[in-house]
């Protein structure tokens, strides 16, 4: 509700919050998708390399799974924007909801700019990012108990609910999944990561990694805001964390059918590795006491690291 006159606050804003503070960070980072570099020179690369038709299936099947997870997420906030009170944390997730929709337009440009000029010159059927050939069940599955989970919340708004939706949408859409996909293109396509990710030796390839890069950051923040949020629930005794174990372990075998169903050019041994152990310290942080949400400053700051939010 808008709350014009408030005895409760002086200030509209409270910038000691975390979600103001997060805000402003969203802010200070803002970056613009169509301005990403790279891409023509990942298309050279590409054509340089000549992928075979099952590698460079997987690649697409990888970008396709990417688009796809930003367009859900960028659709499935929105509940959460309309419960929540606190004006601070209503403008962190507009912040946040306006970088899903960044999300979704780099992979829909990569698609068009890279990945269908790429299988033209190399004689491989066109696709399209939609198709169902690139959605396996554990995909959709997740995917539909996110939007599922997130829906609740229009019409059963209470602690345990909000600590599974965060659960679903911040702490394994967004940290599990989403991190382990940015590993393996890390990995495969650039200096840092594991070597064991990719079947082959690859060229750096500056454009997706360039994308990736700003969308690991702005994810950091997102996890960030998720994980403080569901802590809070679990150290406050409002929600049990049974709630929070139980949900993350009925998603996890969905997020290894997601990486683990690679091959050709993947190997997903690592990735389902990489996803366990993520999950693992997730769940570390929300139910030790003494454990902390890292700052944001620290959470988007990706330096050498392979990944955010640790
Ligand atoms: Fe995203
Ligand atoms: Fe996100």
């Amino acid at each position: 509700m808008t709350q014009v006159e408030d005895d409760s606050r002086a200030m509209r804003l409270d910038r000691d919050s975390f979600a103001q503070g997060y805000f402003k960070n969203a802010v200070y980072r803002h970056w613009d998708p169509y301005e990403i570099e790279g891409l023509a020179g990942d298309k050279e690369r590409f054509l340089d390399e000549e992928p075979s038709k099952a590698e460079f299936e997987e690649f697409r099947t990888a970008v396709s799974r990417f688009g796809a997870g930003e367009e859900a997420v960028t659709e499935d906030l929105m509940p959460l924007a309309l419960v929540l009170e606190d004006i601070n944390d209503q403008m962190f997730i507009s912040s946040q909801i306006y970088e899903e929709a960044k999300h979704t337009q780099f992979f829909d440009r990569y698609w068009r700019e890279v990945i269908d000029p790429v299988a033209e010159e190399l004689g491989y059927e066109k696709t399209n990012p939609t198709a169902q050939r690139y959605f396996n069940d554990h995909y959709v599955a997740l995917f539909d108990k996110t939007e599922a989970a997130m829906e609740r919340l229009l019409t059963e708004d209470t602690p345990e609910n909000r600590a599974r939706a965060y659960c679903h949408y911040h702490l394994t859409v967004e940290s599990v999944l989403a991190q382990t996909g940015y590993y393996g293109f890390t990995s495969a396509f650039s200096p840092g990561g594991s070597d064991e990710v990719a079947k082959r030796e690859w060229p750096d390839m500056d454009g997706i990694v360039n994308g990736i890069t700003k969308i690991r950051s702005d994810e950091g923040r997102h996890v960030g805001f998720g994980m403080h949020k569901v802590r809070t629930l679990v150290q406050s005794g409002e929600v049990d964390e049974a709630v929070v174990q139980e949900t993350l372990q009925d998603l996890m075998p969905h997020v290894a059918g997601t990486v683990g169903d690679f091959g050709d050019a993947i190997n997903p041994a690592p990735l389902v590795g990489y996803a366990r152990d993520k999950l693992t310290r997730r769940l570390d942080i929300i139910t030790d006491a003494d454990a902390e949400v890292p700052p944001v400053d620290d959470l988007v700051d990706l330096g050498d690291d392979t990944v955010a939010a640790d």
